[in-house]
């Protein structure tokens, strides 16, 4: 059974956790080296704190399987635990984002995907998403802003 809830201080652990390994598993081999040193498990500790009212957690069968941080009319963080990936579980947790997003009035929501992450363009096409194109976006990390090309999906909501 897969459901989703408002994230809590006792999720950051769990959470940063799931974000750092599936940061470095997607993103290691293609984004530069000084963006990879910046992306620690306290960093995401750090992020997770400053945006807990805007994260959801799903949790499959009890088990907590992703997080999505939504807000801004931007899908802005997305992560699946392995548990959670080919399962179906990742295009459910992609609908709960939109709809909180549509409630904020949101019409075309955006994310932005890593030039190179294939695994993630090709479930976001799958899911009615449309890659835009490549756009330098400057990306939050705890030295300031870090200016990465990466694609930039739409979908109107
Ligand atoms: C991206 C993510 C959310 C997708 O969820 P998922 O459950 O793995 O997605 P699915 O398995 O349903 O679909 C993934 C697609 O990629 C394909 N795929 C699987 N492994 C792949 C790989 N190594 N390279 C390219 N494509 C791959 C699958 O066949 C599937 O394609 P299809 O729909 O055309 O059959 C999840 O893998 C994840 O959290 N990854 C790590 C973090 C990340 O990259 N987040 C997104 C940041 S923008």
């Amino acid at each position: 059974m897969i459901a989703f809830r408002q994230a809590t201080p006792d999720d950051i652990g769990p959470l940063a956790d799931i974000w750092n390994s599936g940061w470095h598993e997607a993103h290691a081999a293609i984004v530069p080296d000084a963006l990879t040193a910046l992306r620690t498990v306290h960093s995401f500790r750090d992020r997770l704190r400053d945006d807990l009212d805007k994260c959801h957690v799903g949790m499959r069968d009890d088990e907590i399987a992703g997080f999505h941080i939504s807000r801004g009319g931007e899908v802005y963080q997305f992560y699946v635990h392995p548990i959670g990936r080919g399962t179906g579980f990742a295009g459910a947790m992609l609908d709960h984002a939109e709809r909180i997003l549509a409630a904020q009035n949101c019409v075309t929501a955006w994310l932005a995907c890593s030039v190179g992450n294939a695994r993630a363009s090709a479930f976001y096409t799958r899911t009615g998403w449309v890659n835009t194109g490549v756009q330098t976006v400057d990306l939050d990390t705890s030295s300031g802003p870090f200016p990465l090309d990466v694609w930039r999906f739409e979908k109107r909501l």
